[in-house]
């Protein structure tokens, strides 16, 4: 039996991105286990995915709250189950803050739809159209105290067609988000990952790349 990493995974909304975690997590080789998901908005599609695939939720409202109460209550809420070795960010639109971080040093990771450093914070997929870029695509990076600013692990590109919108492009971009998180949590729980200062070494398994390209079929 090989050994299995406890992740949680946080998020707002649909959860795509944690299905394709679940999928992954669910092979019997995986090396990492998804053994809890919280929401801070109750209702998010994610928790319904979690709850088909038999982990446990929890819903931990962010509003009335200061932001170091909303982070205490986290830590609280993860403190009831398997206490996790990695967070994986998953469509969790809100920004953590020092009282979160300092539990899980180096050990938070973030999905976000731009190729960082370019397009940080909200509507990735739009700014990239805004911009006129040719090519757009995705980002796994480690979480820091800024707004999608931590050392980047894994990025993945995709064309952008000039009938796109931002739903089409978003789309598109997602679908490589799905094969990345995946990869990275793959790279986490195997302990191949180290970051030294603003860098992050990755030891690549055969066959792997930090650098994804939508394959040339893709819609
Ligand atoms: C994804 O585009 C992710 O990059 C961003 O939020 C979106 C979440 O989508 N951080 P989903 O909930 O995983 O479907």
């Amino acid at each position: 039996m090989i050994r299995r990493a406890p992740v949680a995974v946080l998020l707002s909304g649909r959860g795509s991105n944690l299905q394709a975690l679940l999928d992954a997590t669910g092979q019997p080789e995986f090396p990492a286990e998804i053994v809890r998901v919280i929401s801070n908005v109750p209702g998010a599609g994610g928790l319904e995915r979690a709850a088909a695939a038999g982990v446990p939720t929890m819903v931990v409202s962010h509003r009335d709250r200061s932001r170091e109460a909303f982070e205490t209550a986290l830590l609280d809420a993860l403190a009831e189950g398997p206490w996790p070795e990695w967070v994986l960010l998953a469509g969790f639109m809100r920004v953590l803050g020092a009282t979160f971080l300092a539990a899980f040093p180096g050990r938070v990771l973030n999905i976000h739809p731009a190729l960082l450093p370019a397009f940080p914070g909200l509507h990735g997929p739009a700014q990239a159209l805004a911009a006129g870029v040719v090519q757009a695509g995705a980002t796994v990076h480690v979480v820091d105290a800024g707004v999608d600013t931590g050392p980047i692990l894994a990025q993945g590109s995709v064309p952008v067609h000039g009938d796109d919108d931002e739903a089409r492009l978003a789309a598109r971009i997602l679908q490589l988000e799905h094969r990345l998180f995946p990869m990275v949590l793959r790279q986490a729980a195997e302990g191949r990952i180290t970051v030294a200062g603003r860098r992050a070494e990755v030891r690549l398994a055969p066959g792997e790349t930090r650098w994804l390209v939508a394959p040339p079929d893709m819609p």
